[in-house]
Order: C-alpha cells, then structure tokens, then sequence
C-alpha cells in the first residue's frame, strides 16, 4: 500500500517535473540568443538571435526526412536555409537529436545514442565558452564575456555552405592559411556538398570564381576598383555594396546591405548558378536580382585562346584583332576550342609592339602579376622588356586608372563587354602590325574591305538574281582571304591535283566538256592520264557566296566515305583557282532520267528500289554513322548522282551543316533549299534538323515512285501536289495507281507499298512523328512495324504559298527546282 504511495507521488512528481520542462524550457531557450555548456537545444528548440533576425533549430529540407541544424531567416514565412552544421551528416532517426557546446568550447551535433555526429573544431580554447547566434546570422563560440569578434574562437561565417551573407568574407586568410569559399547543395532535398564552389581565387589578381570540381566554369573577371570586369550588372547599386579587399594578410570579397530593411543574399544554387535573392514582401516572396553566369559567353574559355565572345554576335565567337584562327576549318565547324594565334607570330629581339584592345572582359588572371602603385605608362615599358609578358592593363580604373596587371602566357576567357563597363587592355603584337608600314597595311586592308563590301552588295544582288544558294554571311571576309589554304589543310589530307593536269584532262575546260552547274560554279568531265574518268568542280572567281559552300564542301566531306555519298577525290587550288575533283557518275543525275518521259523507262522497279535504298542509307550515314552529324540540307533528285551500275550516289555538300556532338538541330535566319523538297518547319521557321532531310527524302522517294516531280506534279481531279495525292491514295488503300505508268509488270508490291507508305511517314508535318534515317532503312527492308502515317506537311501547293507570304520572305521563287535562298525568313 505504502508502496503504492510512494509510487504514485513519483509519477506525480515526474509529471509536474514534465509539464514544467515542457513549459518552461523551451520558452526560456526561444527568448535566448546564448546556449551555454549546461544547456541542450533539442529537436524543436531554437536560439533566436538578439533581434529576431535569424533562427537556428533543426529542419528537414525539401521533401527529405533527414534532421539537419541549421540558421534560417526568422521573420520570413518561407523557411530560406542559409547555414547548415551537419550537412554531411544528417540525422536519420526522426526529432530524437541534440545540439549543444562543449566544456571546451565545441559545438556537436549529437544523435539519440549520445554519438557526436557533427563538431565544429577550434585550435583556440576558452575558460567559459558560448555559443551565440547574432543578428547577422553569424553563430560564434566565445568567452561568455568577451563580445570583440578578434576573439571569437569559431564563428559559422568562416566555415559556410552555399550562403554568402553580408559581412562574411570570402577569400583568403594569409595568417591562418584558410580559405572561406561556398559550396552549393548536392540537392534541393540534401544540403550535402554537391559538385559547385565559389571562391575569390587570389592567384594573380582577384577574381571570383565558380568551379565544378576542379575546373573552372565561370570567372568574374579581376576586379577593378569599381567592379568586376566581367559582369557589368554588378555594380553600384541602392541594395549593397561590395568590394573585394587585397592587403598582405588578406583577400577577400564581402557585401554589405545599405538598407536594413531590404533583406538580400547571395547563394550558389545545386547547378553553379550565383543568384543574387531579395526579399520582396509575403505575396511575391524572393525574387532573383541577378545570376551568373548569364549567357553563353560567360561559360570558362568559350572562344579558346585569344579569341573573343561576342554575345550579340552569330556566330558567338571571333578572334581578336590580328589573329586569325589556329584551326580554321574547325573554327568554321564552330569547334572553338584551339582558338586563336597572332596573324604575325611575335620577334621580341626585334621589338615588339602594343595594341589597345576596348570595351573587354579582361582575360583569365590567375598566374598574373600587379602592382598597385606602377601606372600605365611604366607598366608598358615594364611589360615590353619581358619578352614572356604577353599583355598589360590598369589595375584600379575608379581613379581614372592606376596601378598595373600583367599577363604571361595565353589569354582566355575574354568577351566583349559594352561600354562604358568594358576595359582597355594592350596586347603584345608583331610590331610590323602596328608601324607606318602597318598603317599602310591597314589602309590597304581598309580599302579591300570597302572594295569588298561594294564587290559583296554587287554579288548579292547579281546572286539574289540567280538565285544561288548560300550560308553563313558572316567570316565572308575572312574566308575570301583564307581560300588557298583550305585544301593545304594538312589535317584534310586531300590529295592535291595539279592545275595543268586538270587544264589537260577537261581539254582546257572545254564547253564540249562541261557537264553541269554546281552550287557554286560549272562543273567539268576530264579524263586523267591514267584513262581515269573525273568530273571537276570549279568555283567561279565571281561568285563571292561560293567561297563559303567550297570550304564548307571541303570540310564537310573529306573525311566521308561511304558508296551512296560521291567520293571527293582531290583538289585543286592553285592562285585563285579552286576546284573539288569528283569520281565521274556515268549515268549524271537522277532528275535527267526520271523526270525525261523518254528515259524514265530505263528504270525499273527493282533499279528504283535499289536507288531509294541507297539514298536512305547515305542519309543514315551522313546523320548518324559519320563522325559528325550531317545534315544535307538539298536533297532532291538533281544532287542525287547515278554511276554505271545505276548505284545513287548523294552529292553537292555546299549548304551542308556539320554538327559535332549530340547537337543535331539548328535555327537559321537564311533558308535555303529547293521548294518543293522543303519540310514545313524549314521553310516557315528556318528550323532544320535532321528530320528535315527526312521529309526530303520522303519527297524524293515519292517522285521515285511516280516518276514526276512533286512541285511538277498535277492532276485533273484536284490541286494537291504530290504529297497530298500520294496521302489521299493511301488512305483510299489506291496507293498501286501512284505507281509510273511506265513501270512495266511484274513488280514486287509489297515493296513498292512499303516504300510508299514509309514515304508518306518521312513527310509528315511534324518532325517528331518521321522516322529517322536508320529506321527507314529498316523499314524499306521490312524489319519494322509500320505506325499509320499523319497527314503530310505542304499538303498542297497553295499551303507552300501561304507559308511564304507568312514568312515575309524577301525571295524569289522559281519554279524550275533550283536551291534557292529565302532571305529573312523568321
Ligand atoms: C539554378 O539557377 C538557375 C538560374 O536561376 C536555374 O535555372 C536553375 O534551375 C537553378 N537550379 C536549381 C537546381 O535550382
Ligand atoms: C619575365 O617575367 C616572368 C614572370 O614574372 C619572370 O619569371 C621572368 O624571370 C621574367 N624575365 C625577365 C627576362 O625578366
């Protein structure tokens, strides 16, 4: 009975002792800013700082179950993460775990066992430690009495995760030999490391960076007294100020918020994005102020060496002034990656010279040298006398310029910036490039390009006239200049030929002789000593467009082998002479058989067949098989060549685009194509992709079939083109009266049913639902189960007009099949 009692009372007393814990110590904690080793904050107890501005407690992110500690904005509803303690290792068991400082001025993270699964370390010791959560959102361990920050044994701003706050310096300590950088969140859900950082990287001249790893994503140029010169929106704001401090002891970039009741900070988001948030209010919340990087041209090294991004320039890349490509093929192709090279290699016995560039990102200045009390002009004098010094700049420019940054080696990662946040920089150069003698090169250059220019408006309209195919107005210039060297390009390894040989083989390009009209200029059948048949590809010396579709037919097809692609056997480039040799097609192109009612008849079903099979694997090899992605662009009957045994052979790469990667899609502002060949999205929206080949090819397999043309195409009953009769045939199951009347009996219909109804799939208005060329090819072999084809794009010929108009094209349509250019086409 006593027992009981005693028993009952305890509860009693247990109870009483559970409502005061209950009550009293969580609220005690919550008024406290202050923990102190007798203390324990528990799951769901928090330290507030002094005045309500930040919270620490443990939370869980996103949608993870994981306990973390960590500080948080107090009065903001929408719980905003800025420090977390044990980011690597989160409590796993629900709400069980605790937080606390040592004796020894340690804080831990403790789970439910009393195992220490986080602490913070200090070399430094104290007789009475706290732990205190100040308003800055700074936690800080110190002597419970001492509130100088000198003395703070460990503070949360020195070892944070992905925030930076105002006040906290980011960069180096030289004493400590400690570096303070962020490191963003694997992931919304875990704030463990993930794979970015952000330092102030205090190598040469400071500057932010942002890494993946090891390497180098994105950098914020040095800075320059006012700013950095690579990210122009970053400067004098009402919202914060910031600079980056350099002294013997320290480099560090901080912030600081002008106005207290604007809440901002700045984080390094799970992808390597620097966001800048400011708080706006409780309905719209946080809100980016900036980011970076901001574009493609922000991207570490985008243009290679020496060369220079241009955001509002396509394409984006270029060289600086006096340099001219290392690669130029591949710098045509867009790979940018080799950069650029002085266009007059550099003699510093003979003295070389500097040359003010404007309004730039200054280059990548790690491994740079400075001095803050040198000016410019001594900072020159200082540079040209070492002959590794490769470019000079002023340090400071809020004075008006002071003080003088070096450059040894290469120079990357610059972009062009606008004025007035660009920077000036002097880059070393031959010094004949900037002598009278160079003045008079200059002038000459000035004149040439005046000359040119007058020479390219004349072509355009004699072209707009003709109606010749083209790309790529910009780089015409250059390459007008570079022509000679595209087939000594040792990397093509093309055999070369002899201009006399040639002279000799077409009997001195006799008319008897000529065969045709290329993309760029006539073409020519000779006969090589050997007894050896070629046919030779000549660009005409007037035809400025063609430089540009001879390159780009040189270096989109030297390296292709395949036996339905015409092998490019040499060529020729002698003065201004340019010529692409050929092995000679006995039987010329598709179009001259088929579409002649007379010759139609020499190909018959099996030989058709044969021909749709070949184009269908050349195409599949051009888009998938070769070491780039082609897309051809032209495919129609005229560019497919026939040899003796009638095997296709696809030709005339001059509009081609040559894509490295996985990119296999592009937008273009000049269309160009043969009407009638077209896709929808092409013709319309410049969008080409390899399906727009696709649904040429589907085109062209139907003209194979009928033996007409799709745009020559015509019937009695109605105004579909082709494509629309072959649709309203197939869906009648008639597709058998589509066949040539001239394709005697027996036929293999199966084949011929298969191929009309691939056909119809290639010519679908959406690109998403044709094929791809492998699959076609499977499919013309009767591998594949077939989808129901969608109605086809360009149904009828009025479709194709309706398109032009809506695109606003400033073009000339001909109806006779030749490539054409619309110009401008949205
Ligand atoms: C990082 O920021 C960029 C730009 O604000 C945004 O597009 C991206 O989705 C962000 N990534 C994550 C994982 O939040
Ligand atoms: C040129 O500068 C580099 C880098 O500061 C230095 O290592 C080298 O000794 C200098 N050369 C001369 C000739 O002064």
């Amino acid at each position: 009975m006593k027992s009981r009692w005693i028993n009952e009372s305890c509860m009693f007393l247990h109870f009483v002792a559970t409502i005061i814990s209950l009550l009293s110590v969580p609220r005690m904690l919550q008024a406290m800013d202050i923990l102190n080793p007798v203390q324990v904050l528990k799951d769901g107890d928090t330290l507030v700082s002094s005045g309500g501005d930040f919270v620490l407690g443990f939370f869980s992110p996103g949608n993870s179950k994981n306990r973390f500690v960590g500080i948080w904005y107090n009065k903001i509803k929408v719980q905003t993460v800025v420090w977390v303690a044990n980011r690597e290792t989160p409590l796993t068991n629900n709400a069980s775990g605790m937080f606390k400082i040592t004796e020894t001025g340690f804080l831990a993270v403790i789970d439910e066992s009393n195992r220490v699964v986080w602490s913070s370390n200090s070399s430094k010791t104290v007789q009475n430690p706290v732990a205190q959560l100040l308003d800055t959102g700074n936690l800080v361990v110190k002597e419970s009495n001492n509130p100088n920050p000198e003395n703070f044994i460990w503070q949360s701003f020195e070892h944070p995760t992905d925030h930076l706050l105002p006040g906290m310096k980011l960069g180096w300590n030289f004493v400590t030999r400690r570096e303070v950088y962020l490191s963003a969140w694997k992931s919304y859900d875990d704030p463990s490391t993930g794979d970015y950082t952000l330092h102030c990287d205090p190598s040469g001249y400071p500057q932010l960076t942002i890494k993946k790893g090891e390497a180098l994503q994105l950098r914020s140029g040095a800075w320059n007294g006012e700013g950095f010169s690579g990210v122009p929106n970053v400067r004098k704001n009402t919202i914060y100020s910031f600079e980056v401090v350099v002294n013997k002891d320290e480099i560090y970039y901080h912030y600081e918020l002008l106005n207290h009741l604007v809440v901002s900070r700045y984080m390094l988001n799970e992808s390597g994005v620097g966001q800048r948030w400011t708080w706006v209010d409780e309905r719209q919340g946080w809100v980016i102020y900036l980011t970076s990087p901001t574009d493609s041209c922000d991207a570490y090294g985008f243009c290679g060496v020496h060369g220079s991004c241009n955001i509002v320039n396509s394409p984006l890349c270029g060289c600086l002034d006096r340099f001219v490509p290392k690669d130029p093929i591949g710098w045509e192709r867009t790979d940018w990656s080799k950069g650029c090279v002085r266009r007059t290699p550099l003699n510093c016995s003979k003295g070389d010279a500097f040359l003010k560039y404007s309004g730039l990102k200054l280059p990548d200045t790690r491994g740079s040298w400075f001095n803050s009390s040198i000016n410019l002009e001594d900072c020159g004098a200082l540079c040209l006398k070492n002959c590794s010094c490769m470019a000079y700049a002023s340090l400071d420019i809020s004075k008006g310029g002071s003080g003088c940054l070096l450059w040894f080696g290469e120079l990357v990662d610059i972009r062009m910036v606008p004025h007035p946040q660009g920077e000036d920089i002097y880059i070393r150069v031959a010094s004949s490039e900037t002598d009278s003698k160079g003045m008079k090169r200059i002038l000459v250059v000035i004149l040439a390009l005046v000359g040119g220019m007058i020479l390219l408006g004349l072509s355009l309209m004699l072209y707009l006239k003709k109606m010749r195919k083209s790309d790529h107005l910009v780089g015409r210039f250059f390459s007008s200049s570079n022509q000679k060297d595209e087939c000594h390009d040792r990397e093509l390894g093309m055999p070369m030929f002899d201009l006399n040989s040639l002279i000799k083989a077409t009997d001195n390009f006799s008319i008897h002789n000529k065969i045709g009209e290329g993309g760029f200029g006539p073409v020519y059948k000779g006969l090589l000593e050997g007894g050896k048949e070629i046919a030779v590809k000549c660009l005409s010396q007037t035809s400025h467009q063609g430089v540009d579709e001879f390159k780009n037919e040189v270096s989109c097809i030297a390296k292709l082998q395949h036996r339905n692609l015409v092998r490019l056997l040499g060529c020729c480039s002698q003065g201004v002479e340019n010529m692409l040799v050929y092995e000679y097609m006995t039987n010329k192109s598709l179009d001259l058989i088929l579409f002649d009612p007379m010759k139609s008849s020499v190909l018959d079903w099996p030989k058709r067949f044969h021909i749709i099979n070949g184009i269908a694997r050349g195409l599949s090899y051009l888009h998938q098989d070769s070491r780039l992605t082609i897309i051809h662009r032209d495919v129609k009957a005229s560019n497919i060549l026939l040899d003796s045994d009638m095997n296709p052979k696809i030709s005339d790469f001059g509009i081609a685009r040559c894509f490295g990667g996985d990119e296999t899609a592009a937008k273009t502002r000049r269309v160009i194509g043969t009407y009638g060949y077209m896709s929808p999205e092409y013709a319309i929206d410049g969008l080409f992709s390899v399906k727009s080949d696709v649904f040429s090819f589907g085109v062209l397999a139907l003209e194979i079939v009928k033996g007409m043309s799709n745009r020559g195409f015509t019937h009695t009953d109605h105004s579909l083109n082709l494509l629309g009769h072959a649709w309203t045939l197939h869906k009648e199951g008639r597709s058998l009266e589509l066949v040539d009347p001239c394709l005697a009996e027996p036929f293999n219909f199966c084949e011929l049913l298969r191929t009309i109804h691939v056909s119809l799939l290639c010519v679908q208005q959406n690109p998403k639902d044709r094929p791809s060329m492998s699959t076609v090819v499977m499919m013309l072999s009767g591998e594949d189960v077939f989808p129901s084809p969608k109605q086809p794009g360009f149904f009828t010929e009025r479709e194709v007009l309706a398109a032009q108009s809506s695109a606003r094209t400033s073009a000339t349509i001909s109806a006779n099949g030749v490539t054409i250019t619309l110009l401008e086409a949205r």
